[in-house]
């Protein structure tokens, strides 16, 4: 089905906020720097003088922002229509990911969601338990022998190693995989570029050519995988009909799996990451989910133990999300008038929402800056609904959040079942945080294992 392009695309950002509380900071760069070293301390100055909803200058953008479970919920829920996902990401994102679920708004985001419907079912989802358990136990059971154990690069290995697996249906051991896993990064990394044209020599040229590797790999792969029965995504996705009973184009499987990529990939990192650094830091939380996964008596989770069975593990892995959340801010655009905290936004009007300040906020939460998965035990989270809010709400809802959660729990349970262990030197805590693209400690997470048997 063909839709419209909309017009709302062919508008420049309105930056008319005159009426609206705040300032731009420094011409050009604005509050670029600052916010991306913290953005919680940027966000939360501005908070204490100008109130939940002020204007800043933030990754070289105008933006409106706007601070509090209410503003996540108008905005994710968007009743009147009145939010651009597509406008809102366009530039960070647009190129690279361009057809990507959150670069589709409305009805034709509604429409290629479809694509991926029965990759997320239980059934399917069971399925990728029993396949990434074998590549979780092969890599984590080696991990003690390497000197200088990083975290970071090894927990992110053993993810690329499950995502080409149960997102690809393919084995690491390739050379079409490892070339393919090349052009991945290189296109992560693109994202990040400063200055933005596809020249050569560039950053920017070198994420756009390995975007343009991964869309000719995908091309090819998805005729292969019509009529077939396998149990990846690629698979899953390659035979989706729409409600005419047509397959979706190759192109449309394609960029739907690229940015699948980028959205599974380095969200899970970088939690797990973050649970192992709070985790190595306090001890006692460790041995309270090491003696919860003990008491299952036996050595792997099942897709059934992932819900009520591990009520400790749970509530680790809502507390790291909240603590520091892989998408610590949600950008929209207006495309009409809407009304947002008191103030008229004019259409084509640039909106940033916070899960990362709003889980922080002190009116909301006890001690927010220490981490206590206990307060998911006295269910503070529920004071609002979008209080807890790192997978989103909504139409653009993360489709992906009881995977992340399936992966999480089953990799750091191997963890903590096959080893005790602690930060490498003693003063790594606290850490310097990296906060962008994605959250990590900057040194890697250097970790001492000792295996438990
Ligand atoms: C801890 C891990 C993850 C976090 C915190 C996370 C967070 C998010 C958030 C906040 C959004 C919505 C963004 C917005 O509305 O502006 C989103 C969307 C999305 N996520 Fe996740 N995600 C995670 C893991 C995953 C995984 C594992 C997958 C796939 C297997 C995935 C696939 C997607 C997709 C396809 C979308 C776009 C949905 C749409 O636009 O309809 N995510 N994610």
């Amino acid at each position: 089905m063909d839709f419209a392009v909309p017009d709302y695309i062919h508008h420049k950002d309105n930056k008319n906020l005159g009426h609206i509380p705040g300032t731009y900071g420094l011409p050009l760069i604005g509050h670029t720097f600052p916010f991306v070293m913290n953005p919680y301390k940027v966000l939360d100055e501005n908070f204490r003088k100008y109130g939940p909803v002020f204007k800043a200058s933030l990754t070289f953008q105008k933006f409106v922002v706007a601070l509090g479970p209410e503003y996540i919920q108008q905005l994710m829920l968007d009743s009147s229509k009145a939010f651009s996902a597509r406008m809102g990401y366009n530039t960070p994102l647009g190129d690279y990911f361009a057809g990507g679920l959150l670069m589709r708004d409305f009805d034709e985001h509604k429409f290629h969601r479809r694509v991926m419907q029965t990759a997320f079912k239980i059934d399917a989802m069971r399925s990728y338990v029993d396949q990434m358990h074998p590549i979780i136990d092969e890599q984590i059971g080696q991990w003690h022998r390497e000197q200088s154990f990083q975290f970071y690069p090894n927990i992110k290995t053993l993810l690329l190693d499950v995502g080409a697996r149960v997102f690809l249906g393919m084995d690491m051991e390739g050379q079409a995989t490892k070339k393919l896993n090349q052009s991945f990064l290189d296109m992560n990394e693109g994202t990040l570029a400063l200055v933005r044209k596809d020249w050569p020599g560039l950053l920017y040229r070198k994420g756009m050519n390995g975007r343009r590797e991964l869309e000719a790999f995908f091309l090819g792969l998805v005729p292969g995988r019509r009529g077939q029965a396998g149990s990846d995504m690629a698979t899953f996705f390659s035979n989706e009909k729409t409600e005419d009973g047509e397959y979706f184009s190759d192109k449309i499987v394609g960029e739907h799996l690229i940015f699948l990529l980028l959205a599974a990939h380095d969200t899970t990192t970088s939690a797990l990451t973050m649970a192992a650094y709070y985790l190595a830091h306090d001890q006692q939380w460790q041995n309270r989910l090491r003696e919860e996964l003990q008491g299952l008596g036996k050595d792997e989770l099942s897709y059934d133990d992932l819900g009520n069975n591990v009520p400790d593990l749970d509530h680790c892995f809502k507390e790291v999300l909240r603590m520091n959340p892989p998408v610590p801010m949600m950008m929209r655009r207006t495309v009409k008038e809407v009304e947002l905290g008191g103030y008229q936004l004019q259409p084509h009007t640039m909106v940033q929402i916070s899960p990362l300040y709003t889980m922080r906020m002190e009116q909301w939460w006890s001690n927010p800056n220490s981490f206590d998965p206990d307060r998911f035990a006295r269910e503070e989270h529920k004071q609002h609904s979008f209080l807890w809010a790192p997978f989103g709400g909504g139409a653009h809802k993360c489709i992906g959040l009881h995977f992340a959660d399936m992966l999480f729990k089953c990799t750091l349970s191997r963890l903590l079942l096959n080893y005790r262990f602690r930060f490498a030197k003693e003063e790594q805590f606290p850490s310097r945080i990296q906060h962008f693209p994605f959250a990590k400690p900057m040194d890697n997470l250097p970790l001492v294992l000792e295996p438990l048997s």
